[in-house]
């Protein structure tokens, strides 16, 4: 069993202008220990499933199963479930002063979600989240601890939250574009830091981003969403060389390689529905470069590509099994 199962979930808010779909149907899992990449453009209910996970969404209509360790995250009690956030599933955000309150010193903040959860004195509180702020390589982090989140830079305020979300050292971690507000080096060492800590900490996670070269590196598994499906599911390396969704195709086009450089990027023509209206039949006809009659008309369902050694799946009725042997490098494992 994996330590999260999804299960035909779906997630939709009642709005003056209608019923917007935010999620529909999705399935997705993650082992313990290991790492879920959701990939998807902005609006595509990656948020929004995530929340969901949480339990944190509200005025939705909610369906399917949230299994965390087997017990229905969706039908607890909101004390289980509160317990549970923060102890067994950390959260940062896109954002990290959403999660900070500005009025409080970063070390009160994160010796406070110490105290929530545990039976622990102030001073050993506070210790551990001076020793939490140091692991994330926050320098000085006994000055730190009784500064307040606008001391702190853009970089230093994520490593915050990261620090905060770790503390209690979670079996999850779910991080919401934890690095879209912060420059390509700072990205790239806050990924590298969860990537460490993960390691260390034994910790699943789920990494969701709009970017597929983000969960190049680290994803054991990649969900790509799109108008609040998941359109296709599978393990990395299948995902990466040999694509079964138009969608996930496009995405992968658009992303600067090697040898092509930032020159010549594909992309994907047109915009996402919108929410409230779907077009009939696949979501992504509109936009899809192979689109059939079929596609036009009727919904496709989900299509287990799964082989003997692969995990791969797709919502296409043009997908069909990879000749997987064809990709030599596809055997070797990870994705540069
Ligand atoms: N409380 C709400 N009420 C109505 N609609 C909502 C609500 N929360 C989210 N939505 C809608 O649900 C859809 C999915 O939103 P979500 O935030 O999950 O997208 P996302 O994939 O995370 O996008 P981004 O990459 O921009 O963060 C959007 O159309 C959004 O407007
Ligand atoms: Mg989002």
């Amino acid at each position: 069993m994996s330590l999260l199962e999804v299960k035909d979930l779906s997630v939709s808010f009642p709005t003056p202008d209608g019923l917007v779909r935010a999620v529909q149907g999705a399935n997705f899992s993650v082992d313990a220990g290991k790492t879920l990449g959701i990939v998807g453009e902005s609006g595509s209910g990656k948020s929004v499933a995530c929340m969901t996970v949480m339990g944190l969404v509200r005025g939705a209509r909610v369906s399917g199963q949230v299994l965390f360790d087997g017990r229905d995250v969706l039908a607890m009690r909101e004390d289980d479930r509160r317990r549970l956030r923060g102890a067994e599933i950390g959260m940062v955000f896109q954002d990290p002063l959403s999660s900070l309150h500005p009025l409080y010193k970063v070390g009160w903040q994160i010796a406070e979600a110490v105290r929530a959860h545990e039976r622990v004195s102030w001073r050993a509180a506070q210790v551990r989240a001076m020793e939490m702020l140091a692991l994330v390589g926050i320098p000085n982090p006994a000055r730190r601890v009784e500064e307040y989140p606008y001391q702190f830079s853009g970089g230093m305020r994520q490593r915050a939250m990261i620090a905060m979300s770790l503390v209690l050292q979670p079996k999850l971690l779910i991080a919401d574009e934890p690095t879209t507000a912060l420059d390509v080096t700072v990205q790239a060492q806050i990924i590298e830091l969860i990537r460490q800590l993960q390691g260390d900490f034994a910790m699943a996670v789920i990494m969701v981003t709009h970017d597929l070269g983000v969960v190049a590196g680290m994803a054991d598994h990649v969900a790509v969403m799109y108008a609040g499906k998941v359109v296709e599911y599978a393990e990395r390396r299948h995902l990466y060389y040999t694509p079964a969704h138009p969608y996930t195709k496009g995405l992968l086009a658009s992303l600067p390689t090697r040898s092509r450089g930032k020159a010549r990027l594909a992309q994907i023509a047109g915009q996402p529905p919108s929410l409230i209206s779907l077009p009939p039949g696949c979501s992504f006809h509109p936009r899809c470069p192979v689109v059939t009659e079929r596609c036009r008309a009727e919904e496709p369902t989900f299509l287990s590509l799964t082989g003997d050694d692969a995990v791969q799946g797709a919502a296409c009725w043009l997908a069909r099994p990879p000749a997987r042997a064809v990709h030599p490098a596809a055997a070797k494992g990870p994705v540069p």
